[in-house]
Formats: C-alpha cells, sequence, structure tokens
C-alpha cells in the first residue's frame, strides 16, 4: 500500500504544473475557518502518520485494557470503564440441545426474528425474518421502540401458527445492560446512536413483556436476554464442537464475550437474584467503554475528538468509536475534507457533500478497497455520488490510501483488544469468533487482524479465527436451548437427589423397624423366658410343698 501512496504522491508531483493552473477551490466562511485554526501546512504523510500506531502504543494500550477489565470485574463502572458485565449463561453448548426456540436480535440498525429447530447431530432448521428498525423507534420513545419489537414477534407467531404455544425466546439486545439474573438486565446507556427514552434504568426484559402483553396476541415465554457477543461464542463452539474462547462483533459496535471464573466475578454476582451455583460464567466486556475517562487519550487523534463531539453520545464508548463501522466512514471523509482544505486531493475542491457531515457511510470504505488493482469502478461511483468532478488517478489513489490507513488502525485496535483477552484467557490453543458487517464486508480486515494477533499474543500462544455469520441470532436460540437444557439437567438432579433421600429415608425407616422388631423379639425372649423361669420357680416350689407333705 506504501507503494501506491509513494506512486500517488509522484503522481502529483508530476502533474503539479498541470494543477497549478486548475481554478482554485472557493472558500466558504465555514471551510475558512477551519483552514485557520489549521495553519500548520499538512501533507498525506502528516495526516496519514496520525492514524499509525506502532507495537509499543498498541501494548501500552493492552496493559490497560487488561488493568481496566480486572478492576470491572471486581468493582463494575465504579473503577473501571470496561463494565465486565455478567451474562449468567454457564456453559457452551454440549450437542445434546434440541427444541423449538423464538431468538430475536436487535443490535445495530436491524431487528431479526428467528424460529429454530434443534436437534442434536442435525443442522439447525431456521425460519427468519429480517427489518430494518425505523428511525422513529430508534430515536422515540421506549414504548414505541418496544411495541414495534412486539409487534414483529406477533406477525412472525402468528403466520407461522406458532401464537399459543408458548415458545422460549431469547432476545439478543446488544447494549450494555447490568445483569442480576438470565432474564433480567437493566439498560445502563444507548450505544451506537440509540436514543429512545424511558429505557435507561428499565429491565428491558418487564419492557419487552409488557409490550408483548400490551399487543396481547401472542403467548411465549422469555428466557434469557443476551449480548451479540455472547451469542457469537455460543454459536461458534456449537459449530466447533463445543469450543470457542472468545466472541467479537466488530460492526456497527465493537465488543468482545469470554469464559470466566465465578469466582473472579466479584461485583457481578454481588446483586444476583438466585445465588449462582456453576464455576464459570461467560462474561460481557464492553470494551467499547475503554477511553471513557480519557485514559486512551494517546490513541485519540484531532478527528476522532470531532467525530465523538459530535455523536449522540459525546464522551461515550470510546473504542467503539475508534474501531467499529459507526464511525469510520465518519473519520475517513473527515480527513479527505482536511486534505481537500490543504489542496492535497481533488485540488482542493472536493464538493458540497465532502464537506457535509455523515455523508461518507463505511461500506464507502469496503466498497473503495474491493476495487480490484488498476480498476476504480466502485470508486469512481463513489466520487459521483458524492458529486466530486475532475478527480485524477493520483486522487483516486490517496482515496483509497486514506481508506486503507483509517481502516488498518481499526483492525490494528480490533487485534490488540483480542490479544489483550486471548493473553488473559491464556490456553495453548484458542478460538476466536468474529461476527459483525464492518469485520465481513472489508476485504483485509480479517487478514490485518489476524497479523496483528500474532504480533501481539504473548509467546506460547495459539489461535485460530473462525467468521460466525448470523451468531447472535443463533446463539440467543441456542441459549435458550443450553438454559432449557441445564434446567432439565438441573430438575433430574433435583429429581435423582430427592428419589436418593427418599430411599435414606426408607432404608432409616426399614432399619429402625428391625431394630424396633429385634426390640420386640427380644423383649417377647425375655418376657417368655421370665415366665419360663416363674413356671419353673412356681413348679419348683410345689414340687418341694408337695415333699414336705409326704414327708
Ligand atoms: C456496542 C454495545 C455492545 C455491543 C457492541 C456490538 O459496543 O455497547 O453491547 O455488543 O456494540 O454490537
Amino acid at each position: 500500500m506504501l507503494g501506491a501512496l509513494e506512486l500517488a504522491c509522484r503522481y502529483r508531483a508530476w502533474r503539479g504544473g498541470d494543477q497549478k493552473n486548475r481554478k482554485p477551490h472557493k472558500q466558504t466562511p465555514l471551510t475558512k475557518m477551519a483552514s485557520k485554526l489549521n495553519e500548520e501546512s499538512i501533507s498525506l504523510e502528516s495526516v496519514m502518520a496520525e492514524f499509525k500506531l506502532s507495537n509499543t502504543t498498541l501494548r501500552r494500550m493492552m496493559l490497560h485494557l487488561s488493568d481496566n477489565m480486572d478492576r470491572g470485574l471486581e468493582s463494575g463502572l465504579e473503577k473501571s470503564t470496561i463494565a465486565m458485565l455478567p451474562s449468567f449463561v454457564p456453559e457452551l453448548p454440549n450437542g445434546k440441545e434440541r427444541g423449538k426456540f423464538v431468538a430475536m436480535d436487535l443490535g445495530g440498525t436491524n431487528l431479526r426474528v428467528m424460529l429454530m429447530e434443534i436437534e442434536p447431530g442435525e443442522p439447525m432448521r431456521t425460519k427468519q425474518f429480517n427489518t430494518r428498525m425505523p428511525n422513529a423507534a430508534m430515536h422515540g420513545t421506549g414504548a414505541k421502540l418496544f411495541d414495534y419489537i412486539a409487534k414483529a414477534l406477533a406477525d412472525f407467531l402468528i403466520e407461522r401458527e406458532l401464537a399459543n404455544e408458548n415458545l422460549p425466546v431469547g432476545f439478543t439486545f446488544s447494549y450494555p445492560c447490568d445483569q442480576t439474573g438470565l432474564r433480567s438486565a437493566t439498560l445502563l446507556r444507548w450505544t451506537k446512536g440509540v436514543t429512545a427514552t424511558g429505557c435507561v434504568g428499565e429491565d428491558v426484559v418487564q419492557l419487552l413483556e409488557d409490550a408483548i402483553a400490551r399487543d396481547g396476541r401472542v403467548k411465549v415465554e422469555i428466557v434469557a436476554l443476551i449480548n451479540d457477543t455472547v451469542g457469537t461464542m455460543v454459536a461458534a463452539a456449537y459449530e466447533a464442537g463445543g469450543q470457542c474462547d472468545i466472541g467479537v462483533i466488530i460492526g456497527t459496535g465493537t465488543n468482545a464475550s469470554y469464559m470466566e471464573d465465578s469466582k473472579k466475578i466479584v461485583h457481578g454476582l454481588a446483586n444476583a437474584t438466585d445465588k449462582y451455583t456453576h464455576k464459570q460464567m461467560i462474561i460481557d466486556t464492553e470494551w467499547g467503554g475503554f477511553g471513557d475517562r480519557g485514559e486512551a487519550d494517546y490513541i485519540f487523534t484531532r478527528y476522532d475528538k470531532i467525530v465523538d463531539s459530535r455523536s449522540d453520545h459525546p464522551g461515550v464508548n470510546s473504542l467503539d468509536k475508534l474501531i467499529a463501522g459507526m464511525c469510520m466512514g465518519e473519520l475517513v471523509r473527515l480527513v479527505l475534507e482536511r486534505l481537500c482544505e490543504n489542496k492535497v486531493i481533488f485540488n482542493g475542491n472536493g464538493s458540497k457533500l465532502l464537506r457535509t457531515v455523515n455523508t461518507f457511510p463505511t461500506k464507502y470504505i469496503s466498497e473503495i478497497l474491493h476495487d480490484d488493482c488498476g480498476s476504480y469502478m466502485n470508486t469512481r461511483q463513489i466520487m459521483e455520488e458524492l458529486g466530486i468532478e475532475g478527480a485524477t488517478f493520483s486522487d483516486m489513489l490517496l482515496l483509497r490510501e486514506v481508506c486503507v490507513v483509517v481502516s488498518r488502525r481499526s483492525a490494528n485496535l480490533a487485534a490488540a483488544a483480542i490479544a489483550c483477552v486471548l493473553n488473559r484467557v491464556r490456553k495453548p490453543f484458542m478460538l476466536v469468533a468474529i461476527d459483525g458487517s464492518t469485520y465481513k464486508y472489508h476485504p483485509f480486515f480479517n487478514h490485518w487482524v489476524c497479523e496483528k494477533i500474532r504480533e501481539l499474543l504473548d509467546p506460547g500462544l495459539d489461535f485460530k479465527i473462525v467468521q460466525t455469520g448470523d451468531g447472535s441470532g443463533r446463539g440467543a436460540a441456542l441459549i435458550a436451548a443450553i438454559v432449557s437444557r441445564v434446567k432439565k439437567e438441573d430438575e433430574q438432579r433435583q429429581r435423582d437427589l430427592e428419589a436418593r433421600l427418599k430411599k435414606e429415608e426408607e432404608d432409616v425407616e426399614r432399619k429402625k423397624r428391625e431394630i424396633e422388631a429385634e426390640k420386640l423379639e427380644a423383649e417377647e425372649r425375655g418376657r417368655k423366658m421370665s415366665e419360663l423361669l416363674k413356671y419353673q420357680l412356681e413348679r419348683g416350689a410345689e414340687e418341694y410343698h408337695l415333699r414336705s407333705d409326704d414327708d
């Protein structure tokens, strides 16, 4: 890629004379102000240097991340920006799950309702319905949001004649929740731009159950509320025969889950509604919050700060904004805007749209990078959509380079966060499951993440990445299945225990009866003996008297 950059710079120098003759870009009051604020001269190299992170910096970040994870486990958000939330999921699937389950998945902008039939040894049978969440639902009242979800669920079940089967539902709700049980979770805050009112601080399962009751058309049982990373981990484990060490999402937001020893989950288990008796539990790290108290300032560029200050939730979920898809496109746009103002690209002309906030969606980055070497089909199409005219070959190379540098930084940060968790899990071979649009659609992200984890992982540890499609939805159904299997196993254990106790009680009773009978028998024997003795004594006495009378 640096080759391409060098080529672009040389091409620009060669075209220098030609470019000097172009009409200069007319500055608006806004761009004039921005230029004044940024009077130091900039080049593509100087801008790009801001996004480059050395392995020393990444290792420093890993130390801070790990330290925050320890403090999160111990004291939660009070002492850490990484919440380390308990999921109350005690184990991964073991292949013995069976039954019919419903999964609902509300993550970034989509809602998915799925029906899954699970039989051991057979591929899962899935029927699903996807819809884009309307803006009015994501940014209106909470009641409106949950009514929308309840209606989608009811329509789905009625269409399949399953309205009254009281099917178990796993609900993937990919926002930070303070869970006190599998089906009780208080929303801590909205992330990823959602602003629906009246939800923060409320029990999300209750909000959903109320909405289902208001709709009134179907009967279901919400058995678990889970995060999308937990679902991804569980779905990957189901496919890999029971093993998965970390579930990661790199989509609109980013986050990871892994299995932790219950005794380390001090804060998360302090308020559990029921006593948690299992040895382990999946932890939803919520690593997206890292940096919210300024502890990652050494990573932030001026562009990150602008994106954050203009976001719906400034200062919230900082690592999300550095890594995930919600802000990546806007970061590229800001860099392009600045390069354009400094006449490094598009000869300073750009377009009105390029200077407008949020006009460069993250999918543009993947599309630009998908262009085959030498072909600029997608790039030209995108420039047309942005109203950029007269771009040169060099401009297209530069545009591509900006996309590479911004998204590569995101991949490096994601890799550092993953390596940090793997260094904590510390197994000789670990399986990493990754899902999410940003990861899936970018042509090099997977390669970059893998390469960087190798550089940052402690010696002696090894890993493999698997891409898990639909993990969050399938995972919710699987967790509903695990819950009912564990419940059945617990019930069976309880039944076995009761049967054993009953048998022990019966044995004790029998023993008591035997002892009692023996006692009665002994008494009887004693009585008979004393009767015999008495009889013999009497007979003796009689004989004595008779003999004395005879004398
Ligand atoms: C955000 C949410 C988190 C979710 C992640 C990926 O970071 O806070 O709960 O897992 O996005 O969707």
